[in-house]
């Protein structure tokens, strides 16, 4: 094979994720980005299909039960030269860890703000996770038909919070609140939207023109245009320069401005996005970075979908590719099992549709068939053992004492509880009591604890009963043991023991987290356990 195919193959590929608060319109986003990279041709049938695939599965059961989108599903399209792995991530106020893994394995995200709510909980989230790993990022401020809160004080706001500058690439074109257009900063052109007439469901048509020029102020007319030219003379004093190094080191947000609901802006967006975006680069492993440019294989499983058919019960576990060519068939070993696996029936998700794949490049993932072989964060390589960064384990913010309701099947509990948190669906924890260690099971979304019932019940024969606790906020400890063991029993706290005995605490409130912390400088507290 020769290595400027993985060159040529790496150079073209952009894997990212959307994250967002739901209802900011990261569905209709997606639609549109699959719209524009002809892989659907009419929008709208995302929804429609996702609602046809409703009845085919236990797990679109429980979603169609719950009316919301559990699993997140991976969208392959091209766009002009580019391959373009969109990561999709739950959308409800019931996320998971799911979401928090998929961010692990972006190269970069795109954050999308409602204009009128601005930074929202799950944005705030989601935000932390990219910005732990250093992940470009990315702003699109959506719905910008319709009047929000200023374009600056928006900005202003991802500034303040998030400690992120913006460069506002594109800028949005009002008239009487009216969105005109947008205004494209670095290639210094308008680009006006003509009435749609097919309500978002295709391309929007633009007209373009230079800002300064005598048909730009023909197209817009005199007081919009004068507006604009105030706008952009004011953004280009006040800013500084377009900096890319600057934007891979997740320190600057090129910002855009549309409304994917209308189509507009998202062309611009789209065009900017692939050539700021960085393709997928080095992972940092035991073995050092491995660069995704070397001849041999590895990837890593981010996360593991059960019972998809229903039929089959089978699990794809989905593998982000981190070096190398994947080929269907490749012998691979499993890092932490030193298992040897031959990866056959991968499977590749184009548009909505699943379908076999031969070959696979870095920065692609593909689906893998398992058996139970297979856990969150495995590494599989084709020479020698390597283990690529860990997959974290995010803190949960709900908790609950899990009982089984025939006190016989106990042990299937036990046993479902360790394989179901082995494989990531929930944490489980240990509270020490006088009769003895009595399981807790933590989620990051209270949607885990229905999903991991439905599959004690379905897969383990369990009818397991939860008991809500009161506690909203956990941190892993570390420092001395005697003193962790004292905070223990203390008002508004719990201490239990994750399934590798690592200590954490729990809290009722986060007023009360923040004072143990401040109280308990020899401490350390972890947000995510590695
Ligand atoms: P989500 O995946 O982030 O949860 O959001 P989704 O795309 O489902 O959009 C949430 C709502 O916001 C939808 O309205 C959608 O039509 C609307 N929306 C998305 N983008 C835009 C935009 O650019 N402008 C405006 N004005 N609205 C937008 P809905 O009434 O809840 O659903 P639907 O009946 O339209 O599907």
């Amino acid at each position: 094979m020769s290595s400027s195919r993985i060159a040529d193959a790496v150079a073209r590929r952009r894997t990212f994720a959307i994250i967002s608060h739901p209802d900011a319109g990261k569905t209709t986003l997606t639609e549109k980005l699959l719209l524009y990279g002809g892989a659907i041709h009419l929008a709208g049938s995302v929804k429609a299909r996702r609602a046809a695939r409703h009845a085919t599965s236990d797990w679109m059961k429980l979603e169609q039960e719950r009316g919301i989108s559990i699993t997140s599903s991976v969208l392959q399209f091209e766009y002009r030269d580019h391959k373009i792995n969109l990561l999709d991530t739950p959308g409800h106020q019931d996320f998971s860890e799911d979401t928090y893994r998929t961010l692990v394995a972006a190269d970069s995200a795109v954050m999308l703000l409602d204009n009128r709510k601005g930074i929202e909980e799950q944005t705030r989230k989601l935000f932390a996770v990219c910005h732990r790993r250093r992940t470009p990022i990315f702003v699109f401020v959506n719905k910008c038909d319709r009047a929000g809160e200023p374009p600056l004080k928006l900005l202003d706001d991802v500034e303040t919070e998030f400690g992120l500058r913006c460069y506002p690439v594109t800028w949005p074109i009002t008239d009487g609140g009216r969105l005109l257009g947008v205004y494209d900063r670095l290639t210094r052109q308008i680009h006006l939207f003509e009435k749609d007439t097919h309500h978002g469901s295709k391309q929007a048509r633009t007209r373009q023109a230079e800002l300064g020029s005598d048909e730009a102020r023909q197209m817009l007319g005199g007081t919009a245009h004068d507006a604009l030219v105030d706008d952009i003379e004011l953004l280009d004093a006040a800013g500084a320069d377009f900096d890319r190094d600057a934007v891979l080191a997740g320190e600057l947000a090129p910002a855009f401005f549309g409304s994917a609901l209308t189509n507009f802006g998202v062309e611009p967006f789209l065009n900017h996005f692939l050539q700021m975006a960085p393709p997928p680069g080095p992972r940092p492993s035991t073995e050092g970075m491995i660069d995704p440019l070397d001849e041999s294989f590895t990837g890593f499983v981010f996360k593991i979908q059960a019972n998809m058919d229903p039929k089959h019960r089978d699990r794809i576990a989905f593998l982000r590719v981190c070096s190398g060519r994947f080929e269907s068939g490749l012998v691979v070993q499993n890092t932490r099992s030193g298992e040897s696996i031959r990866l056959a029936q991968p499977q590749q998700f184009m548009a909505q549709e699943r379908t076999h794949i031969d070959e696979a490049w870095p920065g692609d993932v593909v689906g893998l068939h398992d058996r139970g072989s297979l856990r969150i964060g495995d590494t599989l390589s084709e020479n020698g053992p390597v283990h690529i960064e860990e997959m974290p384990r995010f803190s949960p913010e709900h908790f609950a004492r899990i009982t089984v309701r025939d006190p016989l099947r106990r042990k299937h509990l036990d046993k479902g509880l360790r394989q179901l948190s082995e494989e990531g669906a929930a944490q489980v924890f240990y509270a020490t009591t006088h009769a003895g260690p009595e399981p807790l099971v933590g989620a990051v979304g209270r949607l885990q604890f229905d999903v991991l019932l439905h599959r004690l019940k379905n897969e383990y024969g369990v009818e397991a009963r939860l008991e809500n606790l009161p506690y909203g906020h956990a941190r892993w400890v570390t420092g001395p043991r005697d003193e962790i063991d004292r905070l223990g029993g203390t008002a508004g706290r719990s201490l239990v023991f994750d399934s590798k005995n690592r200590p954490l605490l729990l809290f009722e409130s986060e007023w009360t987290m923040r004072h143990t912390i401040e109280r308990h400088p020899d401490l350390q507290f972890h947000d995510v356990a590695v």
